[in-house]
């Protein structure tokens, strides 16, 4: 298995106060048709549209100066699990931080409608981040913190916002890191809805 390191320096947490999963008609942007915290709702809901979605425990402490190599360590286990399980073949973590130097291009980047060529996958290990995904005139607001899996099918319609003030640390997994590459679709949906403050 080849490791590809991406790394941010991460020192504080951003707050999300509304529910973990909403759920819009994608032509009314103002108000959810659907919203819940408990978790087997969520995942019942993202299981119905193919969406992946699962608590791991996430509870090995990671200090602010923690070295790509220190999170593989932490979660091996976990990393052994889903690669056997899935026949990933490369994983990388990223780790996000307020004063990160690109934020604001990674931010905007990413906050546009896309897809992949292939599944992507993230356990998340600290902080957290907001998946949008569209799905038959639906959109799913998906708030992944600490603890969740998401694996979001190739060819997924999705786009995700780290928030102003990012915190999160992700182990992402590939079959093959060149099907990750953004095919935005130059919808303006993004811009329609509300986004991770
Ligand atoms: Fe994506």
């Amino acid at each position: 298995m080849r490791l590809l390191l991406l790394y941010f320096i991460c020192l504080t947490a951003s707050v999300f106060s509304t529910d973990k999963l909403r759920v819009y008609d994608d032509s009314i942007p103002d108000k959810p048709i659907f919203s819940t915290s408990e978790h087997t709702q969520i995942t019942k809901q993202l299981n119905a549209i193919g969406v992946r979605f699962e608590q791991w425990e996430t509870n090995h402490p990671l200090i602010a100066e923690a070295t790509p190599e220190d999170v593989f360590d932490a979660y091996r286990k976990d990393i052994d699990r889903l690669v056997q399980e899935n026949g990933y073949r490369t994983v990388d973590i990223v780790r996000m931080s307020p004063d990160a130097p690109k934020k604001k291009e990674l931010r905007n980047k990413f906050f546009n409608e896309h897809t992949h060529t292939e599944d992507e996958v993230r356990l998340f290990v600290e902080g957290s981040g907001l998946f949008y995904l569209h799905y038959q005139k639906k959109v799913f607001l998906v708030l992944c913190e600490k603890g969740d899996l998401i694996s979001i099918p190739a060819y997924y319609a999705h786009w995700f916002d780290m928030g102003e003030a990012p915190f999160f640390t992700a182990i992402r997994f590939f079959t093959d890191p060149s099907g990750w590459v953004a095919q935005f679709t130059e919808s303006p949906i993004a811009e329609q809805f509300p986004r991770y403050e």
